[in-house]
Formats: C-alpha cells, structure tokens, sequence
C-alpha cells in the first residue's frame, strides 16, 4: 500500500487518562496508521496516556514496516537514537510493533539490549498489557504469536481526524506476489463480516465521519470466501445516511470482475477513483511476480472501469528492475504508463525482501544503477502524465472535502477531490471537515492549486 511516511500518530487521540505517556510513531502504510489507532484504543483503555516529544516519554513504540529494505534501516537507525536516549533516561520503555517486529522477532531483541519488547502484527490489541509487563517487571517481552483478530474494538471517538476514517475489512494477504513480504508478516487472508464492519461503519458517522476508507491488502476480493463480495459493502454504504464518500485500497487487478465494476458503477460515493497496482508492464516479468494477470488483461479491466464509471481515475505501484527485467519488459511498463495515464503512480525499485517466494530462488539480477536509471525514467515519464492532466484541469471546480492546514503555509489549506487529487488553497480553519468547491487555478506535475468558489460543483 502507499503513503510511505512516518508520523508520530497525530494529533493524538482527545482526553487525558493523565497516566503514563506514550509516543507512538508510525512507519508505512495506512494499514500500520490504522493499527496505531486500534493500539491507541487499547493503551487508553489500559490508563495510558499519549504525547508527541521523545523527552516526555516514559514509552515510545514504533509501528514498523518490512515492504522494503530501506523501511527496515529507518527503524533501526531510529532504535540507535533511541538506545541514546535511553542511557540517559533508563526508565523509559521502547517497544517495537507490526511487520518488522513479526518479521524479525526474538533477532530484535537480541540486535537491541535496548528494546524492551517486541509484539507482531497480531498481537497489538494486548499491547496495554504488554506495556504493563515491561514497566512492573522490567522483563522483556516477545510477543508474535497472536491469533488473526479481526474483531479488535474499537472506540470511535478515539481517532485522528474528525471527517475521515479507516476501517480494516479483511487482515493479511492469500496470494503469493514473489515480491512480497505482506503474506508472512501479516499472515493469511481473514475477512471480517458484512455487520461487525457496517456497525462500525455507522458508528463512525454517527460521530461525525464523512469519508470512510475501507482496508485490505486486496480490498477488493473482501468476502469472497464467504460467497461475498465488496460490492455487497458498497451498496450498504451507498445507503448510509449521513456518509458522503467510501474509498477502498488496495484492490488486486485479479480480484476485478464485472460485478464490482457495476457495484462501483452504483455506488456515486465511491467517488472517482481506484488504487487499482499494475507492478509492471511486461507479460514476461508479470508470471515472474505471480500476479495472476496479463498486461492485456490489466488493459481491459481499465476500459471497463472507464466506459462504466465516467472521469474514473487510477492509481497505481510499479516495481522497476524485478529479477530477469530486460530493457524491453522496462519499456513494456513506460508503454503502460502512457496507455493508463495513472492519475498518481508510487514507483519503486525492487528489494529483495527474506522470506519471500522470490527470496533464494530468483536472481535479483537488475544490477542498482541500472534499477535507480529505469526508477528515474519512469518517473519522469509519470510526471510528464501528471503535468498534462493538472493543466488540463485548470479551470475545472471540484468538491474538495478539506483536510487540514498546508505544511509548508498555514493560511493555505488542503483537500480532496471526488477522484482523489490533492488539491492547496487559501482558507480558513473553520473549512477543515466541510465539503468545499474549488476552482483549479495553478497547475505543477505534483499539485494543484485553486481558489473556493461559491459555484456549484460542474
Ligand atoms: N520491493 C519493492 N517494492 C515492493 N513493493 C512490495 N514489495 C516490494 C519489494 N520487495 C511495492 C509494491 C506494492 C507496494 C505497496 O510496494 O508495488 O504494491
Ligand atoms: Fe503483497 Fe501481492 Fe498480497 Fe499485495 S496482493 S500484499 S503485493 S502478496
């Protein structure tokens, strides 16, 4: 999944426990962002309470990710900081949580004399626990053989933003991409039922959510093993009073079929946009990866989705430089970078992760200048895409559903458009959580820029 970035979980969630303080720093992608939220639940339950500065502390828990080489060097390098840290302040409690913790397990603690304890990607719902362990006993704790809970509770006043909200609807992955690391550190595909998720659906806009985003590895074969598909959860939710927008990532191009193609076609509030990951354009690299599909294929489900749901943008992952990628599987996927058009692309270049099907038994033969020149090639060739469709969209004015202050300038603000582009524009803190229009203006490969407008939405 995308959104590679960490975060200290932010803002922390309301209230005073006035117990002691965690910091909890999340790594990768939603998924992680959501169970930092579900662990939140847990450790207020358990009388915690939270802070984003490492001095005030007495915990700091970093929620890991294995996805790439690079994600696992961040978290170590950031444990060598925090061993520091703790030679100074010896009472301070540091765990580590989610894949690199499941992954790793009792290696952590080993590597780290620091590291207090280390719970997998099914064990935070007992983490309160776990940190009460650490703190009476001073034992270390190894924690990753939790059961797949997908029943985990909870609070829905207990979240980051007011208008927007995650809800997990199915943990772990069944397929086997030879690439990823997913299957073995969050185990094997549970989906939750139909009515635990819309309950806690209509919980969540009950108090105030406008915006829902259901997750899953492959979101979009939610309940096929219990002869249901997403496409049930959409038209419930299309009939939820109150909610404006569903989002759903990440769907798997195999999991696609006509049927959710129709259920996405009557669902308006699924917006106008699919997380829909190719990883290459090559036939040849595509069986290397096991996805399961051909770039025909993948090609086709495009034309349907678009001559069904009119204005439908797609985003996408690709990997560049997979074991055996020749020059021509490389042109194959800026060939289908200009076929899609993908409205936002997160491109990678491949690492080799253990413990996957790949690991040992193919060539990570793509020598790294020859993966990081195909990596920039394809992202010039993205941003050339995107540069060409922001411009064409100046002028146009979309219902942004607003999200906070910009980072870089507090009296701009940012939001989404119904097909899921970024969009900045001066505003007030009083729009954050409404439903604006807004008029595209200005135009770079990256963003957009606009101005509200009172017009309704074209
Ligand atoms: N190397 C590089 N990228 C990877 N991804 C998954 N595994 C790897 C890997 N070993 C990418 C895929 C996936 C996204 C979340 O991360 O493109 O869709
Ligand atoms: Fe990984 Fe493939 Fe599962 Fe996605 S579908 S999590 S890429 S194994």
């Amino acid at each position: 999944m995308p959104g590679v970035n960490d975060a200290v979980l932010s803002p922390p969630p309301p209230g005073h426990a006035g117990g002691p303080k965690v910091l909890l720093e999340v790594f990768g992608c939603q998924m992680n962002k959501l169970d930092a939220e579900l662990m939140a639940t847990a450790l207020r339950r358990g009388g915690y309470d939270f802070t984003d500065r490492d001095e005030e502390a007495d915990a700091v828990m970093l929620v890991t990710c294995s996805i790439r080489d690079q994600a696992e060097h961040r978290v170590h390098s950031h444990l060598g900081e925090l061993a520091q840290l703790k030679q100074r302040r010896p009472e301070l409690a540091v765990g580590v949580l989610g894949c690199m913790a499941q992954r790793e397990g009792d290696a952590l603690l080993k590597r780290w004399p620091s590291l207090d304890f280390v719970a997998g990607t099914r064990d935070f719902p007992a983490v309160a626990d776990i940190l009460d362990e650490v703190r009476a006993d001073h034992t270390r704790v190894l924690a990753i053989e939790g059961a797949p809970d997908v029943r985990t509770p909870r609070d829905p006043a207990l979240r980051p933003h007011k208008a927007r909200a995650f809800v997990s609807v199915m943990r772990g992955c069944h397929k086997r991409c030879t690439y990823c690391v997913v299957p073995k550190t969050r185990g094997d595909e549970v989906s939750r039922p139909m009515d635990d998720i819309l309950t806690e659906c209509r919980a969540l806009v009950d108090d105030g959510v406008q915006e829902l985003t259901l997750l899953g590895q492959t979101v979009n074969g939610w309940g096929r093993r219990e002869g249901r598909s997403l496409g049930d959860l959409l038209a419930a939710l299309q009939e939820m009073d109150g909610l404006q927008r569903v989002r759903f990532i990440t769907s798997h191009p195999e999991e696609m079929d006509d049927a959710l193609i129709e259920a996405m076609a009557a669902c308006p509030k699924a917006g106008l946009f699919l997380h829909l990951p190719p990883q290459s354009g090559s036939d040849a690299v595509l069986r290397r990866m096991a996805r399961g599909y051909t770039v025909a294929r993948y090609l086709q489900i495009v034309e349907q989705l678009r001559a069904r749901v009119p204005g439908i943008e797609l985003g996408g992952d690709i990997i560049a430089g997979f074991c055996g990628e020749t020059e021509d599987d490389h042109q194959a996927t800026l060939a289908l970078l200009d076929a899609v058009r993908f409205s936002q692309a997160y491109i990678f270049r491949y690492s080799p992760r253990p413990g996957t099907p790949a690991w040992g038994r193919l060539d990570d033969d793509v020598p790294d200048e020859v993966k990081r020149r195909r990596l920039a090639e394809l992202l010039t060739r993205q941003n050339e895409i995107m540069l060409e469709r922001h411009r064409g969209m100046l002028g146009s004015v979309h219902e942004v559903l607003v999200e906070g202050a910009s980072r870089r300038d507090a009296t701009r603000l940012f939001g989404r458009t119904l097909a899921f582009d970024r969009i900045v524009f001066p505003g007030e803190p009083e729009w954050v959580d409404a439903l604006v229009s807004v008029q595209v203006n200005d135009a770079t490969a990256l963003t957009l820029s606009g101005e509200r407008v009172a017009a309704p939405v074209a």
